[in-house]
C-alpha cells in the first residue's frame, strides 16, 4: 500500500513541522513538502530532513495568493494537508479542493480564543486551564470541527511564552497522533462533522 503525502504548512520555528518529519515511520505517512508564506526557520528542518520547501508569500490580491497556494498543493497531491502554526487564513480556492483534507492545530480550547492571539487572549482573560486543539479547517478562522484537545493550566508567573511553550509541548504530541488516527481512516470528516470509526 503507497504511503500517504503529508504536506504541512507553516509561519515559525517549524517546532510542530518537526515533530511530524520525527514520526513519520510511526505515521505510515511521507512528509513531502513544507509550504511557508514566508523565509521561515522551519525551512531548516526541512532542508536538513531533504524534504521539499515552497515559499508562497502573501501578496497585495488575497485572491492571487490563494490560487497560488492551490496550484502548490495540488502539484504536491497531499492525502492530507496539516497547517502547523501557518499564520494565514486558507482561501476558499484551496478549501474548495481540500476541505475535510486539511486539519490545523491552535493554541486554545477552541471555540475560545480564536484568531493569531490566542494564548495572549486566554492570560488576558484570567483563565485557569487553556490548552490546544487540533480541527478540521473550514471557511472561518479557527471555527472548523474539533477532532482532539488538550488541557494545559496556567500556572502563576506564566506569561505569554512560557504558556505558550508548555502548550506547544501537548501540541507536538497531539498533532501527531491525530494526524496517525487520520491517515489509518479512524478519524475523517464527513459534511462539516468529524467521524471517529
Ligand atoms: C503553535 O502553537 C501553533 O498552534 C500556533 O503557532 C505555534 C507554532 O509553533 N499557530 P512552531 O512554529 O511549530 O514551533
Amino acid at each position: 500500500m503507497t504511503r500517504q503525502r503529508l504536506v504541512v504548512l507553516a509561519s515559525g520555528t517549524g517546532s510542530l513541522f518537526n515533530a511530524l518529519v520525527q514520526a513519520q515511520d510511526s505515521l505510515g505517512a511521507d512528509v513531502v513538502a513544507l509550504v511557508v508564506d514566508a523565509p521561515v526557520p522551519a525551512m531548516d528542518i526541512a532542508q536538513a530532513a531533504g524534504i521539499s520547501v515552497h515559499v508562497v508569500p502573501m501578496t497585495t490580491d488575497r485572491n492571487v495568493w490563494d490560487s497560488q497556494m492551490r496550484a502548490t498543493l495540488d502539484a504536491l497531491d497531499p492525502d492530507l494537508v496539516i497547517s502547523a502554526g501557518f499564520m494565514r487564513v486558507i482561501g476558499a480556492q484551496v478549501l474548495e479542493a481540500f476541505e475535510g483534507r486539511i486539519i490545523n492545530t491552535h493554541p486554545a480550547l477552541l471555540p475560545l480564543f480564536p484568531g493569531a492571539h490566542a494564548v495572549r487572549d486566554a492570560l488576558a482573560a484570567g483563565v485557569k486551564v487553556t490548552g490546544a486543539s487540533v480541527h478540521f479547517v473550514d471557511a472561518g478562522v479557527d471555527t472548523g470541527p474539533v477532532i482532539s484537545q488538550s488541557v494545559i493550566s496556567v500556572v502563576p508567573g506564566d506569561d505569554e511564552n512560557s504558556l505558550h511553550e508548555r502548550i506547544k509541548t501537548a501540541e507536538r504530541s497531539m498533532i501527531v497522533d491525530v494526524v496517525r488516527d487520520v491517515v489509518a481512516g479512524k478519524v475523517r470528516y464527513d459534511d462539516g462533522k468529524v467521524v471517529t470509526l
